[in-house]
This record gives C-alpha cells, structure tokens and sequence, in this order.
C-alpha cells in the first residue's frame, strides 16, 4: 500500500524558445502519463525570472510553452496547466525551504555552477535559491513522480534531501498534529515514522533523457545556446527545421549496426536518440533500420519524420497562439485547480513550523 496518493508534477521555464530538448525530454513523457496519473504541469516563470527577462518576452514565452504543451496532447481538462505565479503557496514553501535547504546543498548544485560561472558575486541570489522553489513546486502539491530530462536529476536529489529534513526537523509536531502518513520505505535508522512530504522520484528515461547540440555533440541542446543552429525549435518552420538536421554535425563513417558501435560518437548517438525518440523506437531498433546507412541517407529519413511529427504540433501552436485569451483562460482555471490542492497543504506547513493564521 503506497502512503502518498501517486501525483506527477513537472514544469517548463518560459525562458527563451521550447525546443526539441524540452519536446523528447519532458512533453512527450508528460502526454504519456496522462492515461495513468494525475498530473500537474507548470509554467514556471518565477523560475525564469532568476535571469533577467525582458517582461512583454516572458508574456509571449509563457504562453508559448502553454500552447506547445496543449498542441502536444495535454488535456487541461483532465489534468492541470497552469503558470507558477498565479499560485502564491509556492514561493510561500519556498521560503520555508529557504530555511530548511543548507548552503553546501545548493552550493553543490552545477547548474548554479554552470549559469553562474566566473560572474558568482553578480547573479541574483534567485538564481542560487532557485532549487528550494522547484522542491516547493513538487512538494506543495505532495507530489509523488517528476518527469524530467537528466539535467533536472540533482536538483531532485536535492528535493528529496530537502522532504527528508523537513520531515525529520519536524518529525513531533507532525505526530502531534496528526498530518503524519506511514512512511513504508524508512531507513529506521535515520526516518521518522511518520512523514508530512514524500520522497518525489525522477522519471527519466527512454532513448533521449538528454538531447545534445546539433552543433556538438558534448553540450545539451539548450535554449540558451548562441547559435540557433544548435537547437531545433518547436516553433521552427518545415525549411528551418530541415536545414538544421541537413547541416548538424556528423563523422565521416556510416551509421553502426547495434548501439555498442555508437561509443566515443557523439554526434551520431545524438542523431539515432532523436530518431528513436520521435519514433517510439529503441537506439537498438533504429539501428537495425539504418544501420550501415551513411549520413547522406540517414539525416533525410531524420528530416522527414521530424517533419511528419513536429509540424502538427507547431501548426497548432501558431493556431493557439493567436489566441491569447484563450490561452490566460486555460492558465487562471488550471491555478484555480492547483490553488485547491496546494492551499491546504500549505496551510498545514504553516501549523507544522508554527505559523500562526
Ligand atoms: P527547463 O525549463 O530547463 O527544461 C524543461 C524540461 O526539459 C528538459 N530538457 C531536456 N531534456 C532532454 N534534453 C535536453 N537537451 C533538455 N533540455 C531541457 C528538462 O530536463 C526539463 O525536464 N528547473 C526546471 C524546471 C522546473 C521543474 C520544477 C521541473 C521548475 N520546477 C519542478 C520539474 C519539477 C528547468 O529549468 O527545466
């Protein structure tokens, strides 16, 4: 008997363009556990705002990842979408994790590294916090499951450090206040008996977790790559899209019958991971497919399933957003929705900590 009822939440920041890397490494696992969780699915544009946004950009991106999310096949009936701002309980749990979270913990984190790089003393402090609003965006909703890419993967250890300590810090008062589940899978050596959060885990997986560059094969496709070349954009036209698998980066041989062959080549592995992705294919199967073929042959069968997958979707995202209202409209009844759970949940962190309302 699992002690937390099962609950997927994932998020998207609305910071520069949706790309592949977001489509194969998160939507399409989003539109998948649909028929078998409840999910929530969040735009996060507090996240985005670490880094400095242009406003009128982060309107139009919030609605961008909003369309891109429904033209994929998410039923905002069904579940919920929503943009993180219009819920206030989670930068309200993330202050608390602000108290909760150590500075080594978030000192370690390697995007922060990454992003921060040699201008340490100068970016926003949002930005080093960042991960304590993503365990709130989580737990706030006591959320179970989180698809995601594997780039996302230690800020979610971090989460789960962070549900832990909450839930040791405070082991008593949770007793004593009732808010306790059966914590089935404690290490009795370190958990509490009872705990308030869950211990969220990661779905990551299937044939491209992380889509790299189309220019190199060593850094993820990123929507904060320079080139545009890089990446392809969910919003990308058929041309566009075509010229930048024609010209992505390639080696001289021929494509290998079976996965081992792809080791030590990047840019090839990178090319069967998309192709598995968009197909429903394993690397093994692609290969069977295509193996021996030479880029020539492969990089226009690549073009054209890119095509017949992406170009439904990104016609209806330009159909969607040219609706903006609609579109708000789908926002305010999803934050409706995701107020109702996260509300109470919250209201019971405030009576745990001793907050008095
Ligand atoms: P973000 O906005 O950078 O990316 C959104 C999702 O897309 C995945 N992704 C990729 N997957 C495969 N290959 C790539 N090249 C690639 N690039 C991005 C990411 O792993 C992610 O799943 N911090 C998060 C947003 C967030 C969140 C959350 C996620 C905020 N709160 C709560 C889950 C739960 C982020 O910046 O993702």
């Amino acid at each position: 008997m699992a002690s937390f009822e099962p609950r997927v939440f994932s998020g998207i920041q609305p910071s520069g363009n949706l790309h592949l890397g977001n489509y194969l490494g998160a939507i399409t696992k989003f539109v998948d556990l649909q028929s078998s969780y409840n999910c929530i699915f969040c735009v996060v544009d507090m996240h985005a705002i670490t880094v400095w946004q242009d406003p009128e950009g982060l309107i139009r991106r919030t609605r961008e990842v909003t369309a891109g999310f429904l033209a994929s096949g998410i039923d905002p009936e069904k579940h919920i979408v929503f943009n993180q701002s219009q819920v206030p309980a989670h930068a309200q749990l993330a202050w608390v994790f602000n108290c909760v979270a150590r500075m080594g913990w978030l000192s370690r984190m390697t995007q922060f590294k990454d992003k921060a790089g040699k201008n340490r003393e100068n970016v926003s402090s949002g930005l080093f916090a960042y991960p304590n609003l993503m365990s709130a965006d989580i737990l706030v909703y006591k959320a179970t499951h989180v698809p995601v890419g594997e780039d996302q993967k230690q800020h979610l250890e971090l989460a789960r450090d962070t549900a832990q300590k909450f839930n040791i810090d405070y082991a008593e008062r949770i007793a004593q206040l009732g808010y306790g589940v059966d914590n089935i899978d404690r290490d009795v050596t370190t958990d509490p008996e009872l705990v308030f959060f869950p211990q969220p885990e990661p779905l990551i997986g299937g044939p491209a977790p992380r889509v790299m560059s189309l220019r190199d094969g060593g850094k993820k496709m990123s929507s904060s790559d320079a080139s545009d070349k890089a990446r392809i954009n969910m919003t990308d036209d058929a041309d566009t899209i075509s010229q930048k698998i024609r010209k992505a980066k390639t080696d001289p041989e021929a494509l290998p019958s079976e996965v081992a062959g792809l080791e030590g080549r990047a840019e090839a592995s990178n090319l069967v991971g998309i192709y598995a992705a968009l197909s429903g294919l394993s690397k093994d199967d692609v290969l069977k497919e295509h193996g021996g073929s030479e880029f020539s042959k492969f990089k226009p069968a690549l073009v054209e399933l890119s095509l017949s997958k992406l170009s439904p979707i990104t016609s209806e995202m330009r159909r969607l957003m040219d609706d903006p209202g609609h579109i708000d409209a789908v926002l305010k009844k999803g934050a409706e929705k995701a107020d109702a759970i996260a509300s109470p949940i919250l209201d019971q962190v405030k009576d745990i900590v001793g907050f008095i309302r």
